[in-house]
């Protein structure tokens, strides 16, 4: 495995349509692999493809017990709404007001090419949402309704600290 370098804000890597994975071999295992590796070095929840640089329809989760890795997501079903603080990984440094559904029903093919179904609740669902938008070259500033200010980040990187200590 190996860490790959996250592409930021500005990059017209992150405003492409990513392509489908059709074939399923190492060369996809060894990009799960590494992006795996690179969302855990990054204290990420998410990462997808394009963030690498690669236009795959490729997206990893950490869950917290396990990281899912799904290739070729579409969304089936969603309810309900929340609201709440954003990032991004491609958008170091900033957060912003997002709208999500509060639940999000997916199929996604593995690794190996085989499909399953998904079913993600709040941070799970927001984040399942933020990463399929990456696969058709959308950030989450885009949708934001507000960006916080300089200001209110560094509050909330305060009570983050404070949180933690
Ligand atoms: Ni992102």
């Amino acid at each position: 495995m190996a860490l790959r370098k996250i592409l930021t804000e500005g990059n017209p890597t992150l405003n492409k349509v990513c392509r489908p994975v059709t074939v399923f071999d190492d060369r996809i295992a060894t990009l799960i692999d590494d992006m795996k590796e690179t969302v855990i070095h990054a204290n990420g929840v998410g990462l997808a493809a394009p963030q690498v640089g690669v236009l795959r329809r490729v997206v990893v989760v950490d869950l917290g017990d396990e990281i899912v890795e799904l290739v070729n997501p579409r969304i089936l079903e969603q309810e309900g709404e929340q609201d709440g603080l954003e990032g991004c990984l491609s958008v170091p440094d900033r957060f912003g007001l997002v709208k999500r559904p509060e639940r999000v029903k997916l199929e996604a093919q593995d690794r190996h090419g085989d499909w399953f179904e998904y079913e993600g609740e709040g941070l799970i669902a927001r984040c399942f949402c933020h990463e399929l938008e990456h696969l058709d070259g959308h950030l989450y500033t885009e949708r934001a309704y507000r960006m916080l200010t300089e200001e209110e980040y560094e509050e909330l990187m305060r009570q983050n600290e404070e949180e933690s200590e």
